[in-house]
Formats: C-alpha cells, sequence, structure tokens
C-alpha cells in the first residue's frame, strides 16, 4: 500500500516508523513530516487542513490509506472530506468523520453524548453569554475547586480550574467574552473530580474495538507537576493501578457505550478514542474523549504494539478489527521528552542536534526537529522523545534518561522525575 501520514510531530514520527517497517508498505509519505519521518519515508510539504492539496498528494502518490495524526483535519471534516470527493473516495481513511470528530472538537457534545449514554463522567452544565447568570448559579452549588472548559478547540488551553469562587465566576465571564476567542462562546462548568488521571487508547472499525495499552502523561514543565501545562513532557505504559479489574470496568461503563452510543447515534467513526478519565477510588470517570491518539503517550502506547501496524488499520479502516489480535509487548515504556530551554513561553530555534546516532537501546522520536543543510536541527519546543523499554519500570526509567542525556542541542531541558510518582506502585526504589 501507499500510505500518507498527516501531521509532523512525535506521534507521527510513530506512526512513520511502524508503518515503515510493515511489508505491506510501499512507499510512504508524511505531510508534512519532521526530520525524523524523512527517515521513513517522503516528507511533503502540504498542510493537513489544505484539503484540495491533499486530494491532489493522494491521487498524484496512488496514496491507498491515510493516517491522520493530530485532530486538526478530523474537526475539520477530512474523513468526511475523502470519503464524499469522487476521485480518492476508494481510499482508506484511519478516523471519525466530522460529526464523530466532535467529541473532542466540543466539550459540550461530548457531555451531552456522555449523559445520553450513560458514561460516567463529571457533572456539568453548559453556559452561554445569555445565561452567565445561571453559570454562577451552579458554580455556587459545587465544592471549590472550579473548572471551567472552553467548549471548543483552544489548542489544550481552553481548560482553567480555579481555587476560588469570585474567581471562577470573573474567568466564566472572561470566557465567555473572548478569553480563548470564539472556542469559549459556551464554556462547560463541571464538578472537579479527585483522584489519579490516567489515558486509555481504544481503535475501532465504528462496530468491534480493542483496547490499546493504558499510559499516564507527564503534562507540567517542572518537576513534581509544577509549573505551567505543556504538550507533555513525557509518558509512561503500562500504568500500575490500571489493573484488570479497573481496565474491565473502563471497558464495560466507559468504552462498551461510546462504541455503541456512536453507532447508535449514526455517526461514522472508525480510529482511535483518546480517553482521558479520572480513577476516582476505583471508579473511572472521563475527563475528556480525543478523537486521536496522544502525544507522547503514542511514544509509548505504539511503542508496545508489536503487530503489523498496517494491517491493524488497514482492518480498523475497512470494518475488519475483529479479524485481528492485539500482540502487546508485556515490557514498560517510557518516554521523555526533551524540549527547547523556555518552552511552553519563548524559546530559540535552529540548534544543531548531536548524539541522535549514539543511542543505545533506546529510540527518538522526532517532534520539533527539521533538517537544515544536512544537520538536524530543533524547530519546536518539544523536540525528541527518547523512548525505551524495560523489564522493569524502573530499568525502562533507567534507559530513557541515559539517552536523555546523550542528545544534546543548546538550551535541552528534561524532566529526570517521570513515573516516579509510580514507583511505589511497584515497591522500587531508584
Ligand atoms: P481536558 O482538556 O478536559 O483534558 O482538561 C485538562 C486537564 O484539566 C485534565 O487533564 C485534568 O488534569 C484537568 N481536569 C479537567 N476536567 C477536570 C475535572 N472535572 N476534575 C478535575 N480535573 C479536571
Ligand atoms: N498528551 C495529551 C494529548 O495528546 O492531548
Amino acid at each position: 500500500m501507499n500510505i500518507l501520514i498527516l501531521g509532523s510531530g512525535g506521534r507521527e514520527h510513530v506512526f512513520a516508523t511502524k508503518i515503515s517497517e510493515s511489508p505491506l508498505c510501499q512507499k510512504l509519505f508524511i505531510a508534512p513530516g519532521n526530520a525524523g519521518t524523512a527517515a521513513c519515508g517522503q516528507n511533503l510539504n502540504v498542510s493537513p487542513l489544505d484539503f484540495p492539496a491533499i486530494e491532489k498528494v493522494c491521487i498524484d502518490h496512488q496514496i491507498d490509506m491515510i493516517i491522520p495524526g493530530n485532530e486538526d483535519p478530523l474537526v475539520a471534516g477530512i474523513v468526511d472530506f475523502v470519503k464524499s470527493t469522487e476521485s480518492i473516495k476508494h481510499i482508506l481513511i484511519l478516523g471519525p468523520s466530522k460529526a464523530g470528530a466532535m467529541l473532542e472538537g466540543s466539550k459540550d457534545f461530548s457531555k451531552v453524548f456522555m449523559q445520553k449514554h450513560g458514561v460516567p463522567t463529571a457533572a456539568y452544565l453548559s453556559v452561554t453569554a445569555e445565561t452567565y447568570t445561571e453559570g454562577c448559579e451552579f458554580l455556587e452549588s459545587l465544592k471549590a475547586p472550579y473548572v471551567l472548559k472552553a467548549d471548543g478547540l483552544a489548542a489544550g488551553k481552553g481548560v482553567l480550574i480555579e481555587a476560588d469562587l469570585n474567581q471562577a465566576k470573573q474567568s466564566l465571564h472572561d470566557m465567555l467574552h473572548g478569553k480563548f476567542g470564539a472556542a469559549g462562546n459556551t464554556v462547560v462548568i463541571e464538578e472537579f473530580l479527585h483522584g489519579i488521571e490516567m489515558s486509555c487508547f481504544v481503535l475501532t472499525d465504528g462496530t468491534d474495538y480493542m483496547l490499546l495499552p493504558e499510559a499516564k502523561d507527564y503534562k507540567r514543565i517542572g518537576e513534581g507537576d509544577t509549573g505551567l501545562n505543556t504538550g507533555g513532557m513525557g509518558a509512561v505504559s503500562p500504568v500500575p493501578f490500571a489493573d484488570e479489574a479497573f481496565l474491565d470496568k473502563v471497558k464495560t461503563t466507559i468504552v462498551d457505550p461510546t462504541v455503541a452510543g456512536l453507532k447508535s447515534d449514526g455517526i461514522p467513526y472508525t480510529g482511535f478514542i483518546f480517553i482521558g478519565l479520572m480513577n476516582c477510588d476505583g471508579t473511572p470517570k472521563v475527563i475528556e474523549y480525543n478523537c486521536r491518539m496522544g502525544d507522547p503517550e503514542t511514544e509509548v502506547v505504539l511503542h508496545r504494539i508489536q503487530n503489523d501496524h498496517v494491517e491493524l488499520y488497514k482492518a480498523a479502516s475497512s470494518g475488519q478489527l475483529k479479524s485481528q489480535t492485539l500482540k502487546i509487548n508485556p515490557q514498560h515504556a517510557v518516554t521523555v521528552f526533551l524540549v527547547s530551554g523556555g518552552y511552553p513561553e519563548t524559546f530559540g530555534k535552529g540548534y544543531e542536534i548531536s548524539g541522535l546516532d549514539q543511542l543505545k537501546s533506546a529510540k527518538a522520536y522526532h517532534a520539533g526537529t527539521k533538517i537544515d543543510h544536512d544537520k538536524i536541527v530543533t524547530n519546536g519546543g518539544r523536540v525528541i522523545a527518547v523512548s525505551a523499554l524495560g523489564n522493569s519500570m524502573q530499568e525502562a526509567l533507567k534507559l530513557a534518561m541515559e539517552n536523555a542525556d546523550t542528545i544534546q542541542f543548546e538550551n535541552k531541558y528534561f524532566r529526570k522525575d517521570i513515573g516516579k510518582d509510580l514507583l511505589k506502585y511497584y515497591n522500587e526504589q531508584l
């Protein structure tokens, strides 16, 4: 098959790596890709949001399957576009319809969906500028802290958690009046859930599904989960507290009704469902849905999947998932993101990266990198995710950290405490 991956991050480098390893992949293209994906296939300088350009790429390169990596083209309707465009409608595409991508594209939609299908989640009220007063009354009925979410996509920044009621009311007002642009025209106010967060991943063909390995990501820039939110500083898989009983609850109370609900609502959905959930004293509750894989979770989750990835994605995008059996590497995976100093605020770009050819028992997945005059240089805040496998989490952590030290660029920073909060579950000491 000739395959086209859309996106340019670490997640897409994982997809490109796994797909290029399959004997079923003839030619691989990545639009737009990065310096890492360039070693797996051919990067094309095309935006995933430029649908006519994507159509041309598909025709020119006789593409057989498209794998969208991030949410933007899905929420913008790439799947509906491909399926309704005569010249390319025969191409398999692994992703939800625009209606299905609303699980991520609209927090209000996802809450209505969960309520309708009995999926456990935090109590909520959706408000607009016209219903601000009701919003304030709902806030008064809740206990602190207060969770406010912009309804639309806000580049992962649209959630505010306020400790003080008056500040929450003020923030609600600000959000409804443009703090996050049009994404905040509707705001979802939520009950605060107490517990430990983790992420579950589902691959579905619209009828059947597989639960992929679970993961925990580390979002804050600073050690001990302090400082500003980032796109993700590292991840581990498996998650020790997600035992069989807990994952069974996730399947029966969350995934079954989600997949069945999409089907019964007539919403075409193939591809990934990323479920951010809170383990509330053994009860899983949904914090959010995403209509794609996570980044950096993909760097541990797909890293552990031993299937032929092309076979898997072909089956999922063509209603044949039942024919597949998931093969999971029982080892522990850890990924650590090397970022450019200053991220997630201002940071420099264009620093030469060295040491990539000296890694031992680890894989460097590129995110913010590009090739500049035959050199690999930094081209973003999150630069490279270093993934390692080990027979224990401790072993995987050690390998990931050693290899993170090997890669060099100016102002490199990474968190050295990824996964350490979980070691107590293994009764291990670093
Ligand atoms: P979201 O974009 O919906 O995943 O929210 C971003 C982050 O805010 C989550 O990863 C949680 O850490 C936190 N969060 C969101 N909703 C809640 C909630 N209802 N209770 C507690 N924390 C939450
Ligand atoms: N790591 C969180 C995300 O991909 O949304």
